[in-house]
């Protein structure tokens, strides 16, 4: 019998819904938030009001795009975190009443999780093990994947997450919210030609707080001297941060490759949708011998679909939550 999973995904800035039969994502509709722009951030009031307003449409849309008729839905799906707990309350409450209302199973799925099991919603997939590096805007992972859900976080940011640090970068150059994608449009057009300093962190952990710092101090010197000098260098200036950030980034994942000896290797979330990223992990994979893994873009930045594809693997496990499962802003292990 086919098994159709609503899925729900409200742990950010995004809310998000999908429909999931057997595995296949037949729908994933996303409502992004622009309200943040003015702010330069997410503002986590203005998320979870803004989450209330979205859900229902969100859901609406995503059984209209699939087809599929609110009856035939047979579990509900929600990412129970980690996230912000108000934006995660909205998913949740929406989850659980949906569920409750017509005597369905619900499972809860952990956001990082879902990002990694991304790689299984379309072909090629991964084969086990594989090493996922997570990279968002609250996470910087390497993941140990042993099998859809037996991960083991193996190196991690001490500080500031990739995206973070992207965020922050342009920030310091009067670029909107979220700089990533800007940066990385920026950068096409031009040369890494200032160096910024690597950190030292021993294993396989990361750091990007002393990367901030640097350009801060870069930007104030050479502004000081010539007030133009960010306008002036936009495009090297972005290729300078984006090539620091994907040069820390990678070097770690191939530490991580070498010292496990695993040649699958998949990047995940929402900075894995970089353009500088995904051709130095394939030069890397190239070099390394290694089979790469990128998911596509709809995949890469929050969704409900990769937490559909997530719930379908707990589904087959028997792994469902009770009404009381509460959400959690920090991660709680995989
Ligand atoms: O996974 P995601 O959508 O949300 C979190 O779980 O955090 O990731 C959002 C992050 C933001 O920091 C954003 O700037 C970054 O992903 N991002 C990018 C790009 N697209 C999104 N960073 C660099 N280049 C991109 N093309
Ligand atoms: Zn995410």
């Amino acid at each position: 019998m086919d098994v159709i999973i609503l899925a729900i995904e409200s742990s950010c800035d995004d809310t998000s819904a999908a429909i999931i039969r057997n595995g296949t994502v037949l729908s994933n509709c996303i409502a992004n938030q622009e309200a943040h722009r003015q702010y330069g951030g997410v503002v986590p009031e203005v998320a979870s009001r803004a989450h209330q307003a979205n859900i229902i449409p969100v859901v609406e849309m995503a059984l209209q795009k699939a087809g599929v008729a609110k009856e035939d839905i047979g579990v509900v799906a929600f990412t129970r975190g980690p996230g912000l707990l108000g934006s995660l309350l909205v998913g949740t409450s929406f989850a659980k009443a949906f569920a409750l209302s017509r005597n369905l199973p619900l499972i809860e799925v952990n956001h990082m999780q879902a990002h990694v099991l991304a790689h299984f919603a379309e072909a090629p997939r991964p084969q086990f093990p594989f090493l996922c590096l997570t990279v968002s805007g609250g996470h910087t992972q390497i993941v140990l994947v042993r099998d859809f859900l037996d991960m083991e976080v193996i190196g991690e940011t001490l500080d500031d997450a990739a995206g973070e640090a992207f965020d922050k970068s342009g920030k310091l150059l009067g670029l909107g919210y979220p700089a990533g994608p800007l940066i990385d449009r920026h950068a096409r057009e031009g040369q890494a030609r200032f160096p910024f300093p690597e950190p030292a962190v021993p294993g396989l952990n990361f750091s990007f707080s002393g990367l901030k710092t640097s350009i801060l101090y870069f930007l104030k010197k050479e502004t000081g001297a010539n007030p133009d000098f960010i306008p002036q260098n936009l495009n090297d200036l972005c290729a300078s941060i984006q090539t620091s950030i994907v040069t820390i980034l990678l070097k770690k994942l191939r530490k991580a490759a070498r010292q496990t000896g695993i040649k699958e290797i998949a990047i995940a979330g929402g900075v894995s949708a970089n353009s500088g990223l995904r051709n130095a992990l394939e030069a890397m994979g190239e070099k390394e011998g290694w089979n790469t893994y990128i998911p596509a873009f709809q995949y890469c930045t929050d969704n409900a679909g990769m937490i559909g594809v997530a719930a379908h693997y707990k589904y087959l496990q028997g792994e469902f939550c009770g009404q009381d499962a509460a959400p959690y802003a920090r991660n709680s292990g995989q």
